[in-house]
């Protein structure tokens, strides 16, 4: 079996990680592209870029590869399926008229409104002035967002006026955000406890996986701006099992439909985004991938060989075969580079790797390279590092005990993942 999963974070470390585990008598070759220095332990890793469909295809041709997963949202909005499906790859992920649901946030709120499925109320602009006439009349709280993709930074929540009519002129006027922010969506503020719940979606068929929680403002206590996120932790104790199941009945399964009635049936990882409030849970966001750092602490807990999920999916089996996850809990702490989620420096030295076995806690490299044989930094989120355990409690000290034994310079990480379930 040869595999080539595309993408070079942290999440494609954990996808190539899973896919690794279950090689018993390795037989699967694995190569990522482009990688990191992580992965390269684990797979080979390709000099190409994710948006380089045309080279992608020529690889994957050349070396006869059998399946190839696709971790990131970008080649996933430019239709990086479409492309290696027209050279002959069998590919699992959704097609680019599917990953619409992530690539555009007025299509996706526009989806919901249509077939009913809760999110919060919104108005969409493609003029500022328009949206500024709308914004003053709105209260506040309220978010505005880019309606493209912006690295997972196109949202701000605005607790003021200042705030709101500073978020609207630096995505529309300023393009801080560069042309994601052409079109933008207003939105009302809902409050309440995030959860993520991601999927294997084929079509109509819904496979969750266990629900997580990320913290994506770069601060303790949820304070500073947005990244694409600091640390996660699964399963969510605090939690009920009935509100779960809630949003997989009420949000993740009518979305699946919602696709497949337009058209646009995906097959894939659907990640929703949601807000548990006081009327159940809503939508945030849709995503059309495996989550950044989410997918870090769901995989580990998979029990089922996650290669036979995807050819499964791809053989239109998903709905006949077993998947089992462990009732062991994850809690996964990134260690990030300082500065972040602004300019930071790359190429320093990163220290205590080797201080870390396995079964203290995995860590998956996001933002690394090799430097004259030396792992060094090379991007805003460096490291994650899950820990797991009876519960979460334990996890997290496991965690927070290697991360400790990690050092760069400058490095930064939340001291408080996973404490929202230990209260
Ligand atoms: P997104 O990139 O859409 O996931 O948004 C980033 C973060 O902004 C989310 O994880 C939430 O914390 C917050 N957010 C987005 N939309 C809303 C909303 N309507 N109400 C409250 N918080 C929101
Ligand atoms: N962790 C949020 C995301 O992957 O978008």
């Amino acid at each position: 079996m040869r595999i080539l999963v595309i993408g070079r974070g942290g999440r494609e470390h954990a996808i190539v990680w899973a896919l690794k585990r279950h090689d018993r008598d390795n037989t699967r070759r694995i190569y990522c592209a482009p990688g990191n220095a992580g992965i390269a332990q684990l797979a080979e890793t390709v000099d190409i870029g994710e948006l380089e469909f045309d080279r992608l295809v020529e690889f994957a041709r050349e070396k006869a590869i059998d399946l190839v997963v696709v971790g990131p949202d970008d080649p996933l909005a430019a239709g990086i399926v479409d492309a290696l499906e027209a050279g002959g790859l069998r590919v699992y992920g959704p097609r680019r008229n599917a990953a619409e649901i992530e690539g555009s946030k007025i299509f996706m709120k526009n989806l919901l409104h249509k077939h009913g499925i809760p999110t919060a109320k919104y108005e969409t602009f493609t003029d500022y002035e328009s949206a500024k006439a709308y914004l003053d009349a709105q209260p506040v709280p309220i978010v505005i967002k880019a309606d493209g993709l912006a690295a997972g930074k196109g949202v701000t929540v605005c607790f003021n006026r200042e705030e709101a009519d500073a978020a609207l002129r630096e995505t529309m006027l300023s393009k801080a955000f560069g042309a994601a922010g052409d079109k933008v969506v207003i939105e009302e503020f809902l409050e309440g406890q995030e959860m993520s719940i991601l999927a294997f979606v084929d079509g109509e068929t819904v496979r969750p996986m266990p629900a997580a929680q990320d913290h994506k403002p770069v601060y303790d206590g949820d304070k500073g701006p947005n990244t694409g996120g600091m640390g996660t932790y699964s399963p969510l104790p605090h939690i009920p099992p009935s509100i779960i199941d809630v949003a997989i009945e009420t949000i993740v399964r009518p979305t699946a439909r919602a696709l497949v009635a337009e058209g646009r049936p995906f097959r894939g990882v659907l990640f929703a985004g949601l807000m548990i409030t006081k009327d159940g849970p809503k939508t945030i966001e849709f995503n059309a991938r495996f989550g950044d750092p989410e997918t870090q602490v769901v995989l580990p807990r998979l029990q089922t060989d996650l290669l036979d999920i995807f050819l499964a999916s791809l053989d239109g089996r998903l709905n006949d075969i077993e998947i089992s996850w462990s009732d062991e809990a994850a809690v996964c702490v990134i260690l990030a580079s300082g500065g972040y989620p602004g300019a930071y420096p790359k190429g320093l030295p990163i220290e205590g790797l080797e201080s870390v076995a396995d079964q203290d806690a995995l860590v998956f490299h996001a933002g690394t390279a090799l430097k004259e044989g030396r792992f060094v930094t090379n991007g805003g989120r460096v490291l994650g590092v899950v820990g797991r355990g009876r519960g979460i409690a334990e996890a997290r000290d496991r965690a927070y005990a290697a991360a400790d034994r990690i050092r760069f310079e400058g490095k930064i990480n939340r001291t408080d993942i996973a404490a929202k379930a230990l209260v």
